[in-house]
């Protein structure tokens, strides 16, 4: 079939929306009509050569729409199906995926811009276009691994679904998931974008006692304030990391970068108290190094550890946030700032540049 989609063909340039071809889902795959598309950092980190990527490629793994078609052997998804897509998916059988941690299945060989047998379905005039994430939702329809598109109920608006297949899950599930933290338990986090609003909301739903939230421009501290911090530090005007030891009398006992920058990390570590955790949430340029004193990690005895993905488990996590979001105790539509066409992605991309969103969204339907 013919659709419009936005492709990647070099970094810094701009995404080409143009007519390409899509093939019919193969075994285990499916086709998804999209309806809604997030704009997440992750692919900007991409299009600005951040991280190397095949191309060309279309982007876009924050996204949520309906089944239209199913391949053979697909026995979990029926056409009709409201999915969120999922941008891990998995084969189901590794030691990972066993042991209930998907999202580092390392089951495929294929890298992740081809599907499970290394191939494309997305070309036009004869030349391959890759799938970032095994999703490619800046587009009109997806073909996805079956374990990609995961089931959700059909009264959940999808505009707001597509969120949590991101910026929700990945937010949320790094206080839930990743670090468990305790209720009554002194929280920072360091980026209060798409993502890091989710880590605010979270710590919230796990009963932290203080949550601080850094950032450096103030629009993002107003809609931390609304997703639930207790404290805002604008981290341009001064010392960010002082500011939080006094606050909680020697850190806090989870910090949460949520940015992707060597410097905010270690503000992260830095914010910790003794015994304290620092996760890592946001997805730093491909070579870019840490420097931590070594001997302050025994003597304080701090963790440093990575939440990919809020560590998710996408087919019980997904639908779980969603239920949570029709119950009315997830935030979503604060998040989403404004909307968009496909074809005014590249302004999108502009405008999360700038710091002027929380979240936009990019609308098909
Ligand atoms: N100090 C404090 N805040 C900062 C700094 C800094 N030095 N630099 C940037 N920020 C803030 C921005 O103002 C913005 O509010 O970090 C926030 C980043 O948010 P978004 O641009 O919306 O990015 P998001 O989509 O949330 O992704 C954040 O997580 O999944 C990863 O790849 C993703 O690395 C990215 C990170
Ligand atoms: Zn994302």
């Amino acid at each position: 079939m013919e659709m419009k989609a936005a492709v990647l063909y070099e970094a810094n340039k701009p995404l080409a929306i143009e007519t390409v071809e899509l093939d019919d889902p193969k075994d285990g795959e499916v086709l998804v009509r999209i309806a809604a598309a997030g704009v997440c950092y992750s692919d900007y980190h991409v299009m600005k050569g951040e991280w190397s990527m095949p191309k060309p490629v279309v982007l876009g793994h924050e996204g949520a729409g309906i089944v239209e078609k199913v391949g053979a052997g697909v026995t979990r998804l029926s056409p009709g199906d409201h999915v969120i897509l999922n941008f891990r998916a998995n084969c189901g059988h590794c030691d990972h995926c066993i042991v209930g941690r998907p999202v580092l299945c390392d089951g495929i060989e294929a890298g992740r811009v081809f599907m499970f047998d290394g191939t494309v379905r997305l070309h036009r005039n004869g030349q391959d276009i890759h799938h970032m994430t095994r999703t490619a939702c800046f587009a009109e329809y997806a073909v996805v691994p079956e374990s990609g598109a995961v089931p959700i109920r059909s009264d959940m608006p999808l505009d707001k679904a597509c969120l949590i297949g991101c910026s929700v899950m990945t937010g949320l599930g790094a206080v839930t998931n990743t670090a468990r933290i305790e209720a009554g338990s002194d929280v920072a986090v360091i980026g209060c974008g798409g993502v890091g609003l989710n880590t605010i909301q979270g710590a919230l739903l796990a009963g932290a006692d203080r949550i601080i939230a850094v950032d450096l421009l103030d629009n993002k501290l107003e809609y931390a304030k609304e997703f639930g911090a207790t404290d805002l530090i604008n981290a341009g005007n001064g010392d960010a990391v002082a500011r939080v030891r006094e606050l909680t009398k020697g850190g806090v006992d989870y910090a949460f970068e949520v940015i992707g920058n060597p410097k905010t990390i270690i503000q992260a570590y830095e914010m910790c108290r003794i015994g304290g955790t620092t996760v890592i949430v946001g997805m730093a340029p491909e070579n870019d190094i840490i420097e931590i004193n070594a001997l302050s990690l025994p003597r304080t005895e701090r963790a440093i550890v990575g939440s990919w993905y809020g560590s998710a488990r996408p087919w019980v996590d997904l639908p779980k946030l969603t239920d949570l979001y029709m119950r009315g105790r997830l935030k979503i539509d604060p998040m989403i700032s404004r909307t968009w066409r496909l074809d005014e992605i590249n302004e999108a991309y502009q405008t999360l540049a700038a710091g002027d969103v929380a979240r936009s969204v990019i609308l098909f339907d």
